[in-house]
């Protein structure tokens, strides 16, 4: 079942999805958060970060597995995601960082790290919530348009679109990695609760085509609609496609 939260704007997301994970940290202390990095959860972070000051919430027992990493980026280097992690979440929380897991951007063996990632998310015994966003491509995690969908920890090449989209974080295009490790669909298809975060027009499109549109490799969010359980938290620009198109959904 899907259930869409309009929000106005990419701030007030950021509150109705810190609502969503307060719910599941309130039920379930030691739940195990399925987390993403680039701009749609920031405004998120920030407010998990409030509250936890507050002292509403907090992150002491529990466990996280982010969705992807680079190859060739190192925890230090501040284009990576365990990097993006520890600055937009982990160092302002109460969370204890071995409790904290990413793929490895320099595994000398990336295939090998994709099986030990397997494994680490298997020893968690399930995702209680999965954060995700939307590529302007419809991809999910990493996992890009295919005429298949994965199931575990892939090594993927990026797209072209996926490179330019994401060449706005570094100095120059060359600079972006071609390649990443990323939670394959089938594990992300897993977990118990997915909270889907997209802002602003750009997103527009592949969300309606993803939430409406045909079930297909080709859009990789569109496997969504065969989960469970989503929460859908985006702004009035990332749902205007939809509002135009199917308001009753809104
Ligand atoms: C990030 C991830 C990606 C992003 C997607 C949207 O961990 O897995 O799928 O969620 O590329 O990126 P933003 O939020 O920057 O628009």
């Amino acid at each position: 079942m899907i259930r869409i939260i309009a929000a106005i704007d990419s701030k007030e997301v950021g509150k109705v999805a810190a609502d969503v994970v307060t719910e599941v940290l309130k039920s379930k202390k030691n739940a195990v958060l399925g987390l993403a990095t680039g701009s749609s959860p920031v405004e998120m972070y920030k407010e998990l970060i409030r509250r936890c000051d507050a002292g509403e919430i907090s992150f002491k027992n529990v466990k996280t597995v982010n969705l992807d990493e680079y190859v060739g980026l190192s925890p230090e280097h501040d284009q990576s995601y365990a990097y993006f992690m520890s600055d937009n979440l982990f160092d302002h929380v109460d969370i204890d960082k071995k409790n904290t897991n990413l793929p490895s951007g320099l595994a000398p063996d990336p295939e090998a790290e994709c099986r030990r990632y397997d494994a680490v998310v298997d020893s968690m015994g399930g995702v209680d919530l999965q954060v995700l966003g939307i590529g302007n491509n419809g991809h999910i995690g990493f996992n890009e348009p295919s005429d298949h969908f994965t199931y575990g920890t892939n090594c993927v090449e990026l797209t072209a679109s996926t490179i330019d989209a994401n060449s706005r974080f570094f100095a120059s295009r060359d600079l972006v990695p071609t390649r990443a490790i990323t939670m394959g669909i089938g594990q992300i298809m897993k977990a118990k609760k997915i909270l889907l975060i997209a802002n602003g027009k750009g997103k527009a499109e592949i969300l309606e085509r993803s939430l409406f549109g045909e079930v297909t490799p080709a859009v990789p969010a569109s496997i969504l609609r065969f989960a469970q359980d989503v929460v859908v938290c985006a702004d009035a620009e990332a749902l205007s496609v939809i509002a135009a198109k199917h308001p009753e959904a809104l």
